[in-house]
């Protein structure tokens, strides 16, 4: 196993050489390492079957089934399917998504700690996910922000990304959005975290699911905090020219990792909508989402 040096211009670590099969547990702490450290570690040239990828997952945590089963891998639910192929035995998973800046169940009372990204059919164009460092992001902000921000809260839901399901078809609106209020509530989280293996401050708000602020007394604050913090972090900027954004790029035998506590992500949709499909698990790990704060 080669773990290549990171650079300046490249984002991660990339590992040449990695076979699961015969990694030792100090390969697998090493990675550890470097997904803390570095937030992405790319192994190259994997050729997984499904549960050698689940059981990969589980050097890295406790993997968990996305909640909605409409995007579980028809026969292993703790993959996440997001394809818009039609097999023989019709379509898996769902098509197009998380294209918006969002981190992976940050609307849930735990969040993901890591995701681990795989992708099974790549297109020409257009391959590759969005990615912005919100530890980055929040040392960039301006003073006076970051001063206002100090010991707020935000409240986050999945309301405006839900996917209607087909059995949704003919049910009132009314009734599909009390069902998702019902099943994912808000959750409160502090608006700047601590990692808890790294020290970091990271900014945690994203454009997807965060919706409110409020003080340390739970007193609601302007709007326009929120609105300030993804202009300034990069997420309003619908040319992807803002420094903070950096595109990853992913070649056929990819599999990548990624902290899900620093980095927010955005899928790149190839607009040909040609073949593609990737796998996802996500894990939980032993620390919470916050030093200080119970998971
Ligand atoms: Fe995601």
């Amino acid at each position: 196993m080669q773990i290549a040096t990171r650079t300046a211009t490249r984002h991660g670590v990339e590992v040449n050489g990695f076979d699961p099969a015969a990694a030792t547990a100090a390969d697998l702490a090493a990675l550890r390492e470097h997904l803390y450290r570095d937030k992405i570690v790319v192994l190259k040239q994997q050729t997984l079957t499904p549960d050698r990828f689940i059981e990969l997952g589980r050097a890295f945590g406790t993997p968990v089934a996305y909640y909605e089963p409409m995007y579980h891998h028809p026969d292993h639910e703790l993959i996440f399917v997001s394809s818009n192929l039609r097999h023989d035995t019709g379509p898996i998973g769902v098509p197009k998504t998380g294209a918006f800046w969002h981190s992976d169940y940050q609307f849930m009372p735990e969040p993901f700690a890591v995701t681990l990204f795989y992708p099974q059919r790549l297109p020409t164009v257009s391959r590759g996910t969005y990615f912005i460092d919100m530890s980055v992001a929040y040392r960039r902000l301006s003073p006076g922000l970051r001063a206002a921000i100090e010991g707020t809260r935000c409240r986050h839901s999945a309301r405006r990304y839900v996917k209607i399901r087909p059995s949704d078809v003919y049910r009132p609106l009314g009734e599909v959005i009390a069902e998702v209020e019902r099943k994912t509530p808000a959750q409160t989280w502090p608006t700047v975290l601590t990692h808890p293996v790294t020290g970091e401050r990271i900014l945690y708000v994203t454009e997807a699911f965060t919706y409110e602020i409020e003080d340390a007394d739970g007193n609601p604050l302007p709007r326009r905090l929120i609105d300030d913090l993804l202009a300034e972090s990069g997420q309003l900027d619908t040319t992807f020219e803002h420094p903070n954004i950096f595109l990853r790029g992913y070649e056929p035998g990819d599999l990548v990792l990624w902290d899900n506590r620093t980095l927010i992500h955005r899928a790149l949709h190839n607009p040909g909508g040609e073949p593609t499909e990737s796998f996802r698990v996500t894990v939980t790990d032993e620390y919470p989402l916050s030093a200080g704060v119970i998971a």
